[in-house]
């Protein structure tokens, strides 16, 4: 709900409402009933008609004068078959009336009404935020949509209040956080990204046809199939050229995003909770919010939309925003120990983490209950007597006097039947009375839209929390929802679990951050399967998949990075032969996972001293360069599904450091890797070149901004899964 607390100003003469002095991020001309949002990158026009309906006017580059905007007139009808909605670009259109496409909101009334027809009742504009409420034309359905600027990000973003001021109940069929507009035509492509377990963010291109895309999940959770991010060109943006409009939706449960051409030449993205099973009611006096759905216009091709996401998520949804810390090198033992860890084999591998140069140490799944393999134990959060005589104590202090921060696996929100907690509350987890409860990975879904169930959670992740030096939850969710019932609930109710679920989870981490402040989470589903700008805003990075074999990496992590930032990308250095028997050098493993935040999550018993040395030189040289990779600009330069040399290059935020990666696959006999053009840094400047390798060809410098943006760097990348790194620091 949103509180408002200032007063709205007026300009009496030229009947213009400036949100701040500053920027005037929203104007609103009242006389014509237009609003122009404005960032520094783009701008977002609405209008109200004659007849009241609210109308998207503009969407793209920045607009600086309102008056240029068009009076917003009603539309005529076509032929009897193209009624004027159907051509409006109505902002937030219920399903009523003539419309026919993807509505943004559709609901049933006790007397089985289902029309809704939403016109434009007020507006409020408070700072950077706008609020515009719609009403129905015959009842007290209540719409606030709410606006946010974000001026010096170049984001905009989009949620809806729906409360049902009527005396009846009504249930709602569809709550959508916003439709979008493009301008006008044919011709444009859509870039999304889809998988699966272990090949998470693949990116996809396709030309908008005629028809409906649907992007989404019925899972439960975000899922690995597809991620609620979208980007729209002309069919003509490069990495670095052309318009692009993209957006991403906060929600961690079922969601979804329809790409829709009309047969006007529209082509609209409508999102929110996916309309699947989906079934809202509402009393008298309730209302509910739908998640924030986050979009931006780039004129300088994807990898301008990627900085912007990127900026505004490191700096506005991340927990901390600019104050949070760079991410730590971290060591994880999953791959390493699987589920046999004790006292000794962690403290064995602490030390020689430790001595690497690693500064938290996380100890991954089979310390608790009889968590011996993964047919038992979720659901018993207590240290394994067997494996860890005086808890978890002796441990945390070992690390903790190795100067490194302790993390611990989690996987709350699942429950293994061979469990002490199911044999107590078999009916703690999702299911339908007398129904099957499919397993997967033999462990079923707690149904944690129960009070009894989300107090359950946090009681024992605050326990403990508050009895060991705990500083970071890795945060997993191994499996999709099956049998979504909630007997407790009863039929009209029960299909809120979808929603409820997603709430309470993300007020359990809420409450956790509160109570413990330095608590960091990492969110992670079997690697990448919830990652969305929902749980962003509570945890501190992901677990980006769990391949962790480094060529299949570069493309997850190309993908991961076209919607989010390096600083979050989990990324670790691990044993090979890898999971698809690929082995790739230490130097290149290294490498890719240097592109994000470091991790280690190999068995160091197996390394050699020769891998110890180079492991230890590559940390040192990755705290020397990661709030570059970290916090800078990222430019994909050379893409690996496109080339047999992957190249990405990151700028400093103050422009003084910048660092090239650089990876090659196979080598044709005798064939040089292309020049490496690098961007972002300055003409004028020269910089010192400092190769890892001595891969590097040209002079060591210095060299110009120019001469390294427009001659390039000329790299020896040869034979198979060769790589370098290359970074650059200005002369003062
Ligand atoms: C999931 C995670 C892995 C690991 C295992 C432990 O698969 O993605 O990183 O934590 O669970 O069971």
């Amino acid at each position: 709900m949103h509180h408002w607390v200032a007063v709205l100003v007026i300009s009496s003469l030229a009947l213009v409402t400036e949100s701040s002095a500053n920027a005037q991020s929203i104007r609103y001309d009242e006389a014509r009933h237009i609003w122009l949002l404005t960032t520094k990158q783009n701008s977002y026009a609405i209008g109200v008609d004659s007849n009241g309906a609210l109308r998207n006017l503009y969407w793209g580059a920045p607009l600086w004068r309102m008056d240029d905007l068009p009076p917003v007139l009603p539309r005529r009808e076509l032929s009897s078959f193209d009624p004027p909605q159907m051509m409006e670009n109505e902002e937030f259109p219920g399903w009523g009336g003539t419309r026919y496409f993807e509505p943004a909101i559709k609901m049933t009334r006790a007397d089985g009404d289902r029309d809704l027809v939403l016109k434009y009742a007020s507006q409020k504009i408070l700072g950077d935020k706008l609020d515009i409420d719609l009403k129905d034309i015959h009842d007290e359905v209540d719409v606030t949509l709410h606006y946010t600027v974000y001026p010096d990000y170049g984001i905009i973003s989009r949620s809806a209040t729906v409360r049902n001021s009527t005396a009846a109940p009504f249930t709602l069929d569809s709550a959508q956080s916003a439709t979008w507009y493009l301008p006008p035509g044919d011709g444009y492509q859509l870039t999304y990204l889809s998988g699966r377990w272990a090949a998470e963010t693949q990116i996809n291109r396709e030309p908008i046809h005629e028809g409906d895309k649907v992007l989404e999940s019925r899972k439960g959770h975000t899922s690995h199939n597809f991620n609620p991010w979208f980007a729209i060109d002309h069919g003509d943006a490069a990495e670095e050229s052309g318009s692009v409009w993209f957006g991403a939706l906060a929600w961690s449960g079922n969601w979804r995003i329809t790409v829709e051409q009309t047969p006007y030449r529209q082509v609209r993205v409508t999102g929110g909770f996916n309309t699947f099973d989906f079934q809202y009611p509402l009393n008298p006096g309730e209302s509910v919010d739908t998640p924030e759905f986050y979009a931006g216009y780039a004129a300088n091709g994807r990898g301008a939309a990627s900085r912007l996401l990127h900026r505004f998520e490191r700096e506005q949804i991340l927990p901390g925003g600019l104050t949070s810390r760079t991410r730590p090198v971290l060591y994880n033992s999953w791959e390493a120990t699987t589920f046999n860890v004790n006292e000794p084999g962690q403290i064995q591998l602490a030390d020689k983490a430790a001595k690497l140069g690693v500064e938290l140490f996380v100890m991954d799944d089979g310390w608790f209950g009889k968590r011996n393999n993964d047919r038992a134990g979720l659901g018993d959060w207590v240290v394994n007597p067997a494996k860890f005589p005086q808890g978890l104590t002796g441990l945390i202090k070992h690390v903790n006097d190795l100067g490194m921060d302790f993390g611990l696996w989690v996987e709350p929100e699942m429950v293994n039947p061979d469990s002490d907690l199911y044999r107590r509350h078999p009916d703690w987890v999702m299911n339908f009375a007398g129904r099957p409860r499919s397993e997967l990975r033999n462990q079923l879904v707690l149904n944690l839209a129960r009070d009894d169930v989300k107090e359950y959670i946090f009681q024992s992740l605050d326990k403990l929390a508050s009895e060991n030096n705990i500083k970071y939850f890795k945060w997993d969710m191994n499996r999709p929802f099956a049998e979504p019932g909630w007997p407790e609930a009863g039929p009209a109710n029960e299909r809120k679990l979808w929603i409820t679920y997603v709430r309470n989870l993300y007020e359990i981490i809420d409450r956790l951050r509160r109570k413990h402040p330095k608590l960091e989470i990492e969110s992670c589903s079997g690697g990448g399967g919830r990652v969305d700008l929902g749980i962003l805003r509570r945890v501190d990075e992901v677990w980006t998949s769990d391949n962790t074999e480094a060529f299949d990496r570069l493309r997850i992590q190309e993908g991961f990075s076209q919607a989010y930032a390096p600083k979050i990308m989990s990324a670790w250095v691990t044993d090979v032969p890898n999971q698809n028997g690929r082995s790739t050098p230490l130097q290149y493993r290294f490498l890719v996972a240097m592109q994000g935040a470091l991790g280690i999550g190999a068995n160091l018993n197996h390394w050699t001293d020769h891998d110890a040395a180079l492991g230890t030189k590559m940390i040192a040289l990755y705290k020397s360069i990661r709030n570059t990779v970290q916090l800078g600009d990222l430019y994909r330069l050379l893409s690996p599904i496109t080339n047999d040399v992957t190249a990405n290059q990151y700028v400093s935020s103050d422009g003084k450091q910048a660092v090239l990666f650089a990876f090659r696959h196979s080598q044709e006999f005798n064939t040089p890797a292309p020049a490496i053009l690098l961007h972002g840094l300055d003409e004028k400047a020269v910089y010192r070149l400092e190769s890892v390798d001595g891969k590097l060809i040209d002079r060591q410098g210095p060299l110009s901004g120019a001469y390294l943006m427009h001659n390039g760097v000329h790299l020896n990348l040869r034979g198979d899964f060769d790589s370098t790194a290359v970074v650059f620091e200005r002369v003062p």
